[in-house]
């Protein structure tokens, strides 16, 4: 409750929560009913919805990367709006983990294997595991760069909206949002640990050695297992749905480059008012995740 926050300063002041900080944990309870379509995650097409349950399959073992590279950091963080913002971004991705699985469920019940993306990438993991803690943490700010990118695809994509499950769009929008709401608390920690530009281009060629052949090659073999790889007109569709002009992932690889730029900060990528929006038609009472939202009480009185 407001009358209860202090002011970080005070020497009597209790930690704040993510909640405080505009990073709320938002339990959702997400519910994936029978669908007609077997792509039904984008453009009723194999390449573009098979795309989907690799992103779905990646995001649990990602995500828990994520908290890891940032939990060994946080001791050292002295600031307390940071280490509320850290609470916030912990409590996020591993809600975020856990709808995934229950997708990844669904997934699985339809046919569709989002446990192949998810071996290989934890294979990948592995490996920048190996690498010096703030090396890992490189790694996951730019992980969470291009996430953040994504998530404005998610949130303004006409095409994916349009053609996209009604059910599973909102477990999209939902983790959209709150992935802008925390997009800079790891690289916030990485810069307050002395993370460098040079550490940062190491990572773009560590995620392009470790990362990106289990993410490409997983989402070519679900296409093979599901007989699609010479579909040539589907997958044509399916590339110009995600690469074409107006592509899903155009403008996520548009924004690569920004992040090797030496003043590059995450909150240049401008989404308050697409956040103010989207929160506006996900969370309020009544709103399009009212059924779902959980434990929507408690963050407003958090708040
Ligand atoms: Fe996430
Ligand atoms: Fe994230």
């Amino acid at each position: 409750m407001s009358t209860s926050i202090q002011t970080p300063s005070s020497p009597v002041s209790r930690a704040l929560t993510g909640a405080q900080v505009g990073i709320p944990p938002r339990h959702m309870n997400f519910r994936f009913p029978e669908t007609a379509e077997r792509y039904f995650a984008f453009n009723n097409n194999a390449l573009a919805s098979q795309l989907f349950v690799v992103f779905s399959g990646i995001f649990p073992p990602g995500e828990r990367f994520f908290m890891e590279s940032v939990r060994h950091f946080r001791e050292r963080i002295s600031d307390p709006v940071l280490r509320a913002e850290i609470a916030g971004f912990m409590g996020q991705e591993a809600l975020h983990g856990r709808e995934h699985d229950k997708l990844n469920d669904y997934f699985r019940a339809r046919g569709l294997d989002p446990d192949l993306p998810d071996r290989f990438v934890r294979f990948g993991l592995r490996q920048l595991e190996r690498f010096a803690p703030r090396l890992q943490l490189a790694c996951t700010t730019a992980m969470e760069h291009w996430t953040a990118h994504l998530a404005e695809q998610w949130l303004t994509h006409t095409e994916f909206a349009a053609t996209s499950d009604a059910e599973m769009l909102k477990l999209w929008y939902w983790h959209a949002v709150e992935e802008l709401e925390h997009k800079s608390v790891a690289y916030d920690v990485f810069e307050q640990v002395g993370g460098t530009l040079a550490e940062r281009r190491a990572a773009v060629a560590m995620l392009l050695v470790f990362m990106a052949p289990p993410i490409l090659g997983s989402w070519l073999l679900l296409m093979a297992k599901d007989g699609q790889l010479g579909n040539w007109r589907e997958n044509a569709r399916g590339i110009k749905a995600l690469f074409g002009r107006d592509g899903f992932l155009t403008a996520v690889f548009k924004s690569i480059p920004d992040y090797l730029k030496a003043d590059f900060h995450p909150s240049q990528q401008q989404t308050m008012a697409l956040e103010a929006e989207w929160k506006q038609r996900l969370f309020v009472e009544g709103g399009m995740l009212s059924a779902e939202f959980s434990n929507r009480q408690a963050v407003a009185l958090a708040s």
